[in-house]
């Protein structure tokens, strides 16, 4: 189970460093989140102001900008910048999603960028996936077969068995879902949560995959699977339009059928 008592310095109490607009223009305010755990100092919100009419329109453009620009010490983590690395994941405005593909008209008001919730901070934006990726590696995220390959070339599929993968292979390991899980946030140290648990039903529902038993034998535990209570938050912030809570279902079936 999760502990309650936070690290001593986990509390905002520093008041934060104010960036003013050097320009007019259509300036927005960004208060984001700062905090380096080596300095020993506590987190604080750093207010940076910025001219929208010199700045491109989704969230990570205003952050490069205040890296670029203002502050090079701004730490988070960014590459393919159209939704495709799933590295840019956070939490604007109280929602997980990725800055990339967010666009900042969108927003309302001052925009406030933290990292992803439940997840020790690395620095600034830069959570810690230690953890999450050990999750994914315990699932085994490859195709596992014991037979020989056919015509010893390749393992082929019908358009009807690739067509069981739609929906589950465009996921990008972002953490949006699982960060965004109540059931998560208190219970990682066992629960896959639904990133990982929809990873694990992408090989289930593979039908080049010979492991199905071994693999429904490994999630078939009280917490590694059955900690998802159909919330739905999961569904509702994959900036994919993913359904992790389909996939957990499907694989709970699976379950039922196997016992059947
Ligand atoms: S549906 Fe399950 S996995 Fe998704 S947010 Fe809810 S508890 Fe978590
Ligand atoms: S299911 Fe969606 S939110 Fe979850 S890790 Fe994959 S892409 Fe990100
Ligand atoms: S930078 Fe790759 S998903 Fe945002």
């Amino acid at each position: 189970m999760a502990t309650f008592s936070l690290p001593k310095n986990s509390k905002i109490t520093s008041k934060g460093r104010v960036h003013k607009a050097q320009s007019g223009g259509r300036v927005r305010t960004f208060r984001i989140y700062r905090f380096d755990p080596d300095s020993g100092e506590n987190p604080r919100y750093d207010t940076f102001e910025i001219d929208l009419d010199d700045c491109g329109p989704m969230v990570l453009d205003a952050l490069i900008k205040i890296k670029n620009e203002i502050d090079p010490t701004l730490t988070f983590r960014r590459s393919c910048r159209e939704g495709i690395c799933g590295s840019c994941s956070m939490n604007i405005d109280g929602r997980n999603g990725l800055a990339c593909t967010t666009a900042i008209e969108d927003l309302k008001g001052d925009v406030r960028i933290t990292p992803l919730p439940a997840m020790e901070v690395v620095k600034d934006l830069v959570p810690d996936f230690t953890h999450f990726y050990a999750q994914y590696a315990s699932i085994k995220p490859w195709l596992q077969t014991v037979s020989p390959t056919p015509s010893g070339k390749e393992r082929l599929q019908s358009p009807e068995q690739r067509e069981k993968l739609d929906g589950l292979y465009e996921c990008i390991l972002c953490a949006c879902c699982s960060t965004a899980c109540p059931s998560y946030w208190w219970n990682s140290d066992k629960f896959l949560g639904p990133a990982i648990l929809l990873q694990a039903y992408r090989w289930l529902a593979d039908s080049r995959d010979e492991m199905a038993g071994e693999r429904l034998a490994e999630l078939e535990d009280p917490f590694r699977l059955y900690r998802c209570h159909t919330i739905m938050n999961c569904a509702n912030v994959c900036p994919k339009g993913l359904n992790p809570a389909r996939a957990i279902s499907e694989i709970k079936k699976l379950q039922v059928e196997k016992h059947g």
